[in-house]
């Protein structure tokens, strides 16, 4: 294949560049190493355009573009509302506009379109609890109750079909990603696929931005000498994926794309449901840090339990994640100069 990777310089983008060139692919990235996230430019190349995806442009010579460029992160302030959506939807619709002939297309979504996860209650069956309440979550009361008879709920897997609901503006601006793509599949007859990714660590995770997930804010922590600080009750649960099982599953999508129909959704995560509490302990033991502490303080943008199935991907495409979480924290303490 021949593709355009677009963010191929971020986390997520120089392992799936990597992959692509594993593959035997031949990769054009487009970057707009943006001051917050990169320190520095690189010299020209044959194979990198430096520039913004917001920028029209024409591709020559692309089959396939895998669309990672995004601006990341819950939203630290509110004040952000409006760069998510000019870099994350402005940006993709932008693209898409620039697409021309190229009809096979990834695009990097995310699992927080959905929102909370799956919820069952005894009575009630699978319910969908609204955001929770500040009130609620300054009582210490962070489990969403069943929204018709308040009784607890049992977290499970969310599946591709489930109802999406974002709950800040970074999911917002996902969704309207997977929107907007959809409409240019329709309209072009093109193919897209939208892989949402669970939490992604690994070797080159940001360092030291309010903006990385919280693996990257407890390493960082945990390597200035700082004790990691759980928020909630460190109960609250996700499926944390190495980044190299991501770039499989990218590479895999990309392939499978003239098979596809026009939209499709795929979860991507481990399996393996961990709490923020035992991931803070397990790295530190890993850095021999200090033992996390539990705050109780939270984030109003923040749900509960998400984790999802990625059984859909497993049947389809073959998709087999590599990493358990014990291996990867290993291999990120392996890899040392990321
Ligand atoms: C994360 C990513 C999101 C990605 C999604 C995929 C960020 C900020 N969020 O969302 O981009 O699409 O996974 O599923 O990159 N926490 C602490 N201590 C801290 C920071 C956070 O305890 O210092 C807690 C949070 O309150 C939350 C949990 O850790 O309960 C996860 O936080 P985080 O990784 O930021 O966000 P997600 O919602 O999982």
């Amino acid at each position: 294949m021949k593709v355009l990777l677009t963010g191929g310089a971020g986390f997520i983008g120089r392992h799936v560049h990597h992959q692509l060139l594993a593959e035997g692919h031949e990769v054009t990235v487009l970057d707009s190493f943006r001051p917050d996230v990169h320190s520095e430019r690189p010299a020209p190349r044959d194979d990198l355009i430096i520039g913004d995806v917001r920028d029209p442009r024409t591709f020559e010579g692309i089959d396939t573009v895998v669309h990672l460029a995004a601006k990341v992160g819950l939203g630290v302030h509110l004040d952000d509302i409006d760069d998510y959506v000019s870099s994350n939807s402005l940006g993709t619709a932008v693209l898409l506009k620039s697409l021309g002939s190229i009809r096979n297309l990834v695009y990097a979504s995310s699992m927080v379109v959905y929102g909370e996860g799956r919820y069952d209650c005894d009575v009630h069956g699978p319910v969908a609890p609204g955001p929770r309440r500040s009130e609620d979550l300054d009582a210490g009361r962070f489990e969403p109750p069943c929204p018709y008879c308040a009784a607890p709920l049992r977290p499970g897997f969310v599946t591709e079909d489930a109802v999406l609901d974002p709950r800040n503006a970074y999911a917002a601006s996902k969704l309207n990603g997977e929107h907007l793509a959809a409409v240019w599949a329709r309209e072009t007859g093109g193919r897209v696929t939208a892989l949402r990714f669970h939490n992604v660590y690994g070797p080159g995770m940001p360092r030291n931005t309010p903006y990385a997930g919280v693996a990257a804010i407890f390493r960082s922590m945990l390597e200035r000498g700082e004790t990691p600080r759980v928020f909630e009750d460190g109960r609250q649960r996700r499926d944390f994926v190495h980044v190299r099982d991501i770039a499989t599953a990218v590479t895999l999508s990309a392939s499978a794309l003239p098979q596809q129909p026009a939209f499709t959704a795929y979860n991507v995560g481990s399996g393996t449901v961990s709490t923020i509490g035992q991931v803070a302990s397990e790295l530190a033991r890993a850095y021999d840090g200090p033992e996390p502490i539990v705050t109780g303080q939270y984030r109003l943008g923040d749900v509960r339990h998400i984790t999802a199935s990625s059984d859909r991907i497993k049947h389809e495409l073959g998709w087999k994640p590599a990493y358990d979480l014990p291996t990867g924290l290993a291999d990120l303490l392996g890899a040392a100069a990321d």
